[in-house]
């Protein structure tokens, strides 16, 4: 797949940078970023030795499996707007995964693609340092394509699931490297266009959490129970707890509560 993408030059112009071992592909990008590489461009790797998810979490990223990439992006926005680029990301990844495989995936606050409630796919979106061309922002992708039940690490339990273990058939990782780019490329256009409003109500359609019961570990480790109201304007989480106080969450951990399986 990677040999395909180099040979046409990338994808639409885009740069494309392949890899076969990494550390991080979001490391590295923001590196590249730092060093000036053009908005848009796209790190990808067969494998990392380091790959990161949210809270410090690893992300398992074995040879000839899944998808990690890290694009670069130099959106016109500002620090605070991380959360909503994360979101659009999250729904620009649900697009390309539907457009490729007909697979209904869910969104989970923040930064989860879940089918059927376990994990398919994760963002991680981090900030590069400011320089006169504005702020970079790495929007890192790890999505689980053709992984089956015994490739996920023994701590996710049967808590992760592939494109191919939905589909039941194997997929082209370079077709889908151009959806997901292209999709969040024009998501993220929308975005600065100043479109929240409309891609959150998108976002809200395929909210695996909304109306449900969840515990939210607070970044202290106090846990708050109660039921998600879905994320608001500005892309920040609000919970109703048990005695009717509406929190707004930022960051910290999320577990619904209904089924266990997706607590990742
Ligand atoms: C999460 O679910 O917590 C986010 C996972 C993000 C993983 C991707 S893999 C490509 C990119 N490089 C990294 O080190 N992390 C992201």
């Amino acid at each position: 797949m990677w040999e395909q993408l180099r040979d046409e030059g990338g994808i639409n112009g885009r740069q494309v940078l392949i890899y076969k071992r990494l550390n991080s592909t979001n490391t590295t990008a923001l590196n590249l970023s730092a060093e000036g590489a053009p908005p848009g461009t796209v790190v990808a790797a067969d494998s990392q030795s380091a790959g990161r998810g949210r809270l410090g979490r690893k992300w398992q990223s074995p040879p000839g499996l899944g998808l990690y990439f890290s694009i670069i992006s130099r959106p016109r926005l500002g620090l605070s707007d991380l959360m909503k680029i994360t979101l659009t990301a999250g729904l620009a990844l649900r697009t390309a995964i539907f457009a490729t495989s007909a697979l209904e995936t869910e969104l989970k606050w923040p930064n989860d693609i879940l089918w059927r409630g376990k994990k398919m796919a994760g963002i991680l979106t981090e900030c590069g340092a400011a320089s006169e061309k504005g702020r970079a922002v790495i929007i890192g992708i790890g999505l689980n394509v053709n992984s089956g039940p015994d490739d996920f690490p023994a701590e996710m339990g049967r808590r992760g699931v592939s494109m191919r273990m939905a589909a039941e058939r194997f997929y082209d990782r370079g077709l889908i490297l151009t959806a997901v780019t292209e999709a969040v490329e024009r998501e993220v256009k929308r975005l600065e266009s100043g479109a929240f409003a409309a891609i959150l109500r998108d976002w809200r359609r395929w909210d695996a959490s909304a109306g449900r019961q969840l515990t939210w570990l607070k970044p202290d480790g106090m846990p708050v129970c109660g039921i998600s109201l879905g994320p608001d304007e500005n892309g920040l989480l609000r919970i109703k707890d048990n005695t009717g106080r509406i929190h707004q969450v930022i960051s910290g951990d999320l577990r619904l509560r209904d089924d266990g399986t997706d607590n990742n």
